[in-house]
């Protein structure tokens, strides 16, 4: 297994540029299922997850084409309406097919996801809604079996007990051809959601208040090529926001979103970090020589994302002051407090609350990465940190953040890949200061 090396004690200057979402992506990949026509999207990131998602697609009769970021999908000769267990056990998102094969094909075999390191990750709430449209859903041999009845699926109202992201995304795409109107209250209302429905939008879906908690979807009988280009990462752009805030940074970080990234902005800015919009969708950030302590509780968006807390507290260790971090979205997404304990971190832990003192210093530690934003955290700390620390497993990062490494070494960072060969990966850097950039 690959692992990185990092030297900690660089600030970090220069330019970087976020790539296309993962998390937005996923869906829409998945929404191409919904047609035979030809799709196109665009600026679809090269990530482990995403070639995941189409060796699934592949396995169903998807004929794929890429170009770059560019993927051109026909879904024309769909011939198995099965996602196995051994492709969806390496990424839950692969669920995200249920909704759209049984609304197309009326049927849909797809294996239960199981738990992962961050939680149970259960589905019910995919599965009541399906129920809800008419479908008949069976659990057996470790898959999910769900049949649509006669003459496909059926509108209806749906109600969360929580907004999930998944099963909203899923319900949504499945009611795109349920026949009537179908609402989804207490909906997620996260970017990636109003993201999908301008990609369903775009194959001619009915779909209004996607990004509130209520959407309503009406029907259609057929829908057409899907043409969608992917948005930024929102937590990839947020994680570099992270590394200026913990290496007295000055980033300028490139193709945000701003308006998603509101509420860690402005608890980066509360901790000391100066952060100015330069342009329409691109950010200088200058972290602080000491960062401020500060509160955060992870929730829906437009909430603390959970999936920038690992990054937060590793900011916060260094912090002048005791923060406290809670965690009310996943119930065990707190992997990483003992890797950062290693590098001279004070945390204690009280169930989904941490109590992060902050300390003058962390020291290079060999620490293990246990999932993507645990691996992000782990970085943001051996980045700050004095000395040598070696980051092992990072297959989690390669799910979720295109080439860091090398995105890290243009912003002078001592970084290199060591291959499970031993081979070391040598990055030439290529600095450019954000003055140069005439900012
Ligand atoms: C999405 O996961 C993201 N993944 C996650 O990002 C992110 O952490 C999460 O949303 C929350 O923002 C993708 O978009 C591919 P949920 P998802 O359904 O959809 C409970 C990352 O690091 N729940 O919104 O699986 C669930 O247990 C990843 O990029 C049920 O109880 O999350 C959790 O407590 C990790 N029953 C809460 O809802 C269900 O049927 C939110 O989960 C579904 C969910």
């Amino acid at each position: 297994m690959d692992k990185l090396v990092i030297e900690g004690g660089a600030k970090l200057q220069g330019i970087v540029e976020i790539s296309g979402s993962k998390n937005a992506s996923l869906p829409v990949l998945a929404a191409t299922l919904l047609t035979a026509e030809e799709s196109i999207v665009e600026n679809v990131p090269a990530l482990n997850d995403v070639q995941t998602l189409s060796q699934l697609l592949r396995s169903l009769g998807s004929q794929i084409t890429r170009d770059e970021g560019v993927f051109l999908i026909s879904n024309q000769d769909i011939h198995s309406v099965e996602a196995e267990y051994d492709i969806v056990r390496k990424m839950r998102a692969s669920v995200l097919v249920l909704g759209p094969l049984v609304a197309r094909f009326g049927k849909a075999r797809v294996s239960l996801p199981g738990g992962c390191a961050i939680g149970a990750r259960p589905i019910d709430m995919h599965l009541r809604g399906l129920e809800q449209m008419g479908a008949k859903v069976v659990l057996e041999h470790g898959y999910v079996e769900a049949t649509a009845p006669e003459g496909g699926l059926v509108g209806t109202r749906i109600v969360f007990e929580i907004p999930s992201v998944g099963a909203t995304e899923n319900l949504m795409m499945a009611a795109c051809l349920a026949s009537g109107t179908t609402v989804i209250e207490n909906a997620a209302c996260e970017p990636e959601i109003e993201e999908l429905a301008r990609a369903l939008s775009s194959m001619g879906a009915k779909i209004q208040g996607a990004g509130t908690n209520v959407i309503q979807i009406d029907g259609v009988s057929s829908l057409s090529g899907l043409q969608h280009c992917v948005e930024a990462d929102r937590i990839e752009g947020a994680t570099f926001v992270a590394i200026a805030a913990a290496t007295q940074g000055d980033l300028l970080i490139k193709n945000i979103q701003l308006n998603h990234l509101e509420n860690i902005l402005m608890r980066f800015q509360e901790a000391g970090c100066e952060i100015s919009p330069e342009g329409a969708n691109a950010l200088r950030v200058r972290g602080p020589e000491k960062l401020k302590n500060i509160d955060i509780q992870t929730a829906p968006y437009p909430g603390f994302p959970t999936d920038m807390q690992a990054q937060f507290m590793a900011c916060m260790c260094l912090a002048d002051g005791i923060s406290h971090i809670e965690e009310d979205i996943w119930e065990n997404r707190f992997m990483h407090t003992p890797e950062l304990v290693r590098m001279g971190a004070d945390i204690s832990m009280n169930g989904n609350l941490a109590v992060v003192r902050g300390v003058s210093k962390l020291t290079g530690a060999s620490v293990m990465a246990t999932d993507l934003r645990a691996s992000a955290g782990l970085i943001i700390a051996a980045l700050a940190a004095e000395g040598v620390s070696e980051i092992l497993r990072i297959y989690h990062l390669d799910r979720g953040y295109v080439k860091i490494e090398e995105k890290l070494s243009n912003l002078g960072a001592c970084i290199k890949r060591v291959k499970q060969d031993g081979s070391s990966v040598v990055i030439q850097p290529h600095i450019v200061m954000p003055a140069e950039a005439g900012i």
